[in-house]
């Protein structure tokens, strides 16, 4: 068996907290054993060993073994939290966004640019990527063992992940959702390269305009900026919307993330804007998985 590599951020520190719980859980494991069999020895029938009183109390004692088992096992939950919030942190940042939807039985990856791969995922190394996941179909889950990161696709919404590769090579792809019949073989392999040769990756053969231009076709063809866009109709501007705290019509607030703009297009009637009417038709049904990520890309893009 070869060691499995952590070729990511992620990996790194779902790493370290893993050892240190197993090396820690191993020497609670052993500790036990050593007073059990101790204890065994020493008060075995017939050992001349001492059975009179119990020792006084000792508080310091029982305070002792109550609160520091409890502060090392808090701190682990504390650790493992930010470990895994580290996972989710979303928002605008300099994390390269890459769509990836799952369908039976395979993964479709679309870059920026326009460049499709499927069942396979080209990274830069050394660049934070956030994968916005979305399916055509069941569940499925992106798992890539060498990043340590595992994340479903759940109809219906976009959930992401992000990580930083840091090391160059070729990792396992897999779906770890159970989607059917050819689910054990849904997977590929994730190529982490150096920028610049991923950079000559993204340009080679890729004849598809880039997603925001296709969004920004779109965002015409649909209709959405007669009445998005300098219009008499009451709707917001959605110029630099991305990333915006928005503050809804029932008191909530939401930053505009991929997830929000997913759902104001095809649920338009959920987050309605304060201020606004609900009059914006939905879009369920018309768009598939490759529009939404087009238009939502415009949407990032147009600041
Ligand atoms: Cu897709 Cu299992």
């Amino acid at each position: 068996m070869t060691w499995l590599p952590a070729a990511s951020d992620t990996a790194q520190s779902v790493d370290l907290l893993f050892y240190s719980v197993l090396v820690l859980t191993g020497l609670m494991t052993l500790a036990i054993f050593a007073l059990m069999i101790f204890f065994g020895v020493r008060y075995r029938a017939g050992s001349p060993a001492d059975r009179t009183n119990p020792p006084p109390r000792k508080k310091w004692l029982e305070l002792g073994w109550i609160f520091t088992p409890l502060a090392i096992f808090i701190g682990i939950f504390v650790w493992g939290a930010v470990v895994y919030a580290g996972f989710y942190r979303g928002g605008p940042d300099d994390a390269m966004t890459v769509f990836v939807v799952g369908k039976q039985w395979m993964w479709k990856a679309e870059h920026a640019n326009g460049r499709r791969e499927i069942d396979e995922l080209h990274l830069p190394l050394g660049q934070p990527v956030r994968i916005v996941l979305s399916t055509e179909d069941v569940i499925h889950s992106f798992y890539v063992p060498a990043f340590r990161i595992k994340q479903d696709a759940v109809p219906g919404r976009y959930t992401s992940i992000r990580f930083t590769p840091t090391r160059e090579g070729e990792y396992w792809l897999h779906c770890a959702e159970y989607c059917g019949t050819d689910h054990a073989r849904m997977g590929g392999r994730v190529v982490v390269m150096a920028p610049a040769a991923f950079a000559q990756w993204l340009e080679r053969g890729n004849q598809n305009p880039s997603l925001a231009s296709q969004g920004f076709e779109l965002f015409r063809r649909l209709g959405c900026s007669g009445c998005h866009v300098n219009s008499t109709v009451h709707a917001p501007d959605l110029a630099g919307v991305y990333g915006r705290v928005v503050h809804l019509s029932d008191g909530r607030t939401v930053v505009a993330d991929e997830a929000y703009l997913r759902d104001s297009i095809l649920l338009p009637k959920r987050d309605v804007v304060a201020g606004y009417e609900p009059i914006m038709p939905s879009f369920q049904g018309q768009l598939d998985e490759g529009q939404l990520s087009a238009l939502i890309t415009y949407l990032k893009e147009n600041q």
